[in-house]
């Protein structure tokens, strides 16, 4: 039976749905950008044929079904703790016909004991560890489920590049003239994520390699990818209804529960035209690490 909407978790429910903010046209944009880096996680994976992967964190199988699609020997252990993702991966995996390459476990990445120790030859991850707050944990985990010569694989935004962002600033927006108002809706973020303790924002490229280093990976590398840049036009009604991840309110949430009517008016009024002609910067930073057991 097809799950509805409210019965599936966070996980499932932001990445199939809230991510997209329900607009097909970015969903195509996002996943153009998702395969590329599907394609350099799996390149620094050096995975080989026969061998075994363990996708930690899979979500609908980017990584996972990208594994399975390079080798036709290849094995993929799916893992996440999100048991609607599991099943929905597990039936995109029957219509494919690759059921009899794959197992789902249901475990998180600080304790995969349902994995065997030296049971795999890559483990890969993509943008899990910033839901993690024992990163360091989960490298031992990783480090164990490793077989000698194996190869780790991680992708991972550094989202505390560029924040805290100054007063007049509202997500890249130069926000000057409304700046008091826009200060209440970026309050309900930083209420849900404070900067210095949330495990999205406590952690930068250098503590990766930190992480690597200490739990005995005997080769560690790491490629820091900054980008500055102005803005692409976005389309206002999916900006309202776009949430930038499973734990946070879309903007459209976050403005009705920071804002009286008028401020709302005043805010919107001030923003959407900013946003709908790219009027802003971006900043971000993403690190890709690869490391050899
Ligand atoms: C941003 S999604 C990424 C999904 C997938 N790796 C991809 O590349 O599309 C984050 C995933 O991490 C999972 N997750 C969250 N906390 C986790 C934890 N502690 N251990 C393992 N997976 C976790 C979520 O269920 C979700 O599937």
């Amino acid at each position: 039976m097809e799950m509805t909407k409210d019965q599936r978790d966070i996980w499932c429910e932001w990445l199939l749905q809230r991510r997209f903010g329900g607009d097909a046209e970015r969903m195509k944009a996002t996943m153009e950008e998702l395969n590329r880096v599907r394609d350099k996680v799996l390149e620094h994976a050096n995975l080989r044929d026969g061998e075994t992967l363990l996708d930690v964190g899979c979500g609908d199988g980017l990584i996972a079904f990208g594994a399975l699609k390079r080798s036709s020997t290849v094995h993929v252990i799916f893992s996440d703790v999100s048991q609607d993702l599991l099943d929905h991966a597990q039936s995109i995996a029957q219509k494919m016909g690759v059921l009899d390459r794959c197992q789902f476990v249901c475990a998180p990445a600080e304790d995969l004991s349902p994995i065997q120790g030296e049971a795999v030859d890559v483990v890969t991850t993509r943008s899990v560890l910033i839901y993690v707050k024992d990163k360091q944990q989960a490298f031992c985990e990783f480090h164990r489920v490793l077989k000698a010569g194996g190869r780790l694989s991680i992708f991972e935004p550094i989202n505390r590049f560029g924040l805290p962002e100054p007063p007049h600033i509202f997500w890249g927006y130069d926000v000057t003239p409304v700046a008091e108002i826009a200060q209440k809706v970026k309050g309900i973020y930083q209420q849900l994520q404070p900067l210095d303790s949330d495990p999205m924002l406590d952690f930068d490229d250098r503590d990766l390699i930190a992480f690597a280093e200490q739990v005995g990976f005997r080769e560690v590398h790491l490629e820091l990818q900054i980008e500055i840049k102005p803005k692409e036009k976005v389309n206002w009604e999916t900006m309202l209804r776009t949430a930038g991840n499973p734990k946070i309110p879309t903007l459209e949430e976050a403005v009705q529960e920071a804002l009286l009517p008028g401020e709302r008016e005043t805010f919107v009024t001030y923003l959407r035209p900013l946003a709908e002609a790219g009027q802003g910067i971006t900043r971000s930073a993403v690190a890709y690490l690869w490391a050899a057991k």
